[in-house]
């Protein structure tokens, strides 16, 4: 795999930081994944062991820590809706001290940007010795969690630099759709949904956005560059995705910033609105469009400033950004971007060091 990567992916060329770079580079990457997942034939093309693993299990427990541990939860919801299987997602320095009991046929996923994380390891030392099997995605392949593993899965995201992870999230979500509708296909599931076309569409409507950058940076100075706290709300799959917003924006502007479900907001965190509060709206999501907009009113009647991100189908007028339409499982691989941006401007503008976050590291090797 090394050996494809040619001088361009490691160097910053035009782009001022690696950051904004890989945020551009999403679209790339989803068509590098439908090539390396796709047969001559056009179908999927996922080694048989990893089929029989998914096929054979009862419950799979999704490991991972930061960014990727978001993705689960994403990857939770695209396994149990698509392939019917149970599915747990737990933070790997949780899961070491709290393991969960285990269901009969228990098979692990690994999810790891750079396959070293030492928390996950540690997990996954703990499964083997239990005589569990395990799988890795991780965008280097031949790393620890790689080598350790049972089976691997590469995300073809090319090598990520800055400490905040963004292509590597999306790529992780992609590549946990196809193993999903692999499953499905092998237990005999009738699908609608064919992930290498839907993620053809996805690449170009994230490459929409990313044309979109003075939208993002005039949101980002609007909302977000005098304030010491910002919320994120979304319900359903949005939830996990103002999740990785927050953590976004936590990284590298230093902003205070929760990623909430909107119905949890009336249990506690409200009381934290204030005037001129940023509160940043997801509603990708038909089901829930009402009651998401029904905490927004909630938040603006205590005086929070308020911006709504939608879709073609939920936009509603005043909304500040548009998502093009894409299947509604991979919403969150466009919903993403925005925050994505909206993180790096605020740290732009707050003078932060983008790429290089205080006290943050890259892949952490300890415990
Ligand atoms: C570090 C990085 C995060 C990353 C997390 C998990 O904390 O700063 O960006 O999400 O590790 O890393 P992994 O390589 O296991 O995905």
């Amino acid at each position: 795999y090394t050996a494809e990567l040619d001088a361009s992916d490691i160097e910053k060329g035009t782009y001022p930081h690696y950051m904004l770079k890989e945020i551009d580079e999403q679209p790339f990457v989803m068509r590098n994944i439908i090539k390396h997942y796709q047969n001559e034939d056009g179908n999927l093309k996922l080694d048989d062991d990893i089929r029989e693993a998914m096929k054979e299990t009862d419950r799979i427990y999704i490991v991972a820590c930061g960014t990727s541990y978001n993705a689960g939860l994403v990857g939770k919801q695209l396994i149990e809706n698509i392939a019917k299987v149970p599915v747990e997602v737990h933070i790997a320095s949780e899961f070491v001290y709290n393991m969960p009991l285990l269901s009969e046929k228990p098979l692990f996923i690994f999810i790891s940007q750079s396959g070293e994380t030492a928390d996950s390891r540690a997990v996954l030392v703990a499964i083997k010795k239990l005589g569990h099997k395990a799988l890795t995605i991780t965008n280097v392949p031949g790393s620890t969690l790689s080598r350790e593993a049972n089976y691997t899965l590469n995300l073809y995201a090319g090598p990520e630099i800055a400490v905040a992870s963004t292509k590597a999230y999306t790529a992780q979500i992609a590549v946990l759709a196809i193993l999903a509708v692999d499953a499905a296909r092998a237990q005999g599931i009738e699908l609608d949904f064919n992930p290498l076309q839907e993620l053809a569409i996805v690449a170009n409507a994230i490459e929409s956005l990313t044309d979109q950058k003075e939208t993002m940076e005039r949101v980002a100075q609007e909302y977000l560059s005098e304030t010491r706290n910002a919320f994120f709300i979304g319900r359903a799959v949005d939830y996990f995705v103002c999740l990785e917003g927050s953590l976004k924006l936590k990284e590298i502007s230093y902003i205070q910033a929760e990623g909430f479900a909107g119905g949890e907001l009336k249990h506690g965190t409200i009381a934290l609105i204030e005037d001129g509060t940023p509160v940043i709206a997801l509603s990708t999501q038909e089901h829930v469009d009402l009651s998401i907009r029904g905490n927004v009113k909630e938040v603006a009647a205590r005086g929070a400033n308020t911006c709504v991100i939608s879709t073609e189908v939920t936009k509603d007028e005043g909304d500040r950004i548009v998502l093009p339409e894409v299947h509604e499982y991979l919403t969150p691989l466009v919903s993403v971007v925005p925050l994505q941006l909206i993180a790096y401007y605020a740290a732009l503008h707050r003078d932060c060091d983008v790429d290089k976050p205080r006290n943050l590291a890259k892949s952490v090797t300890v415990e």
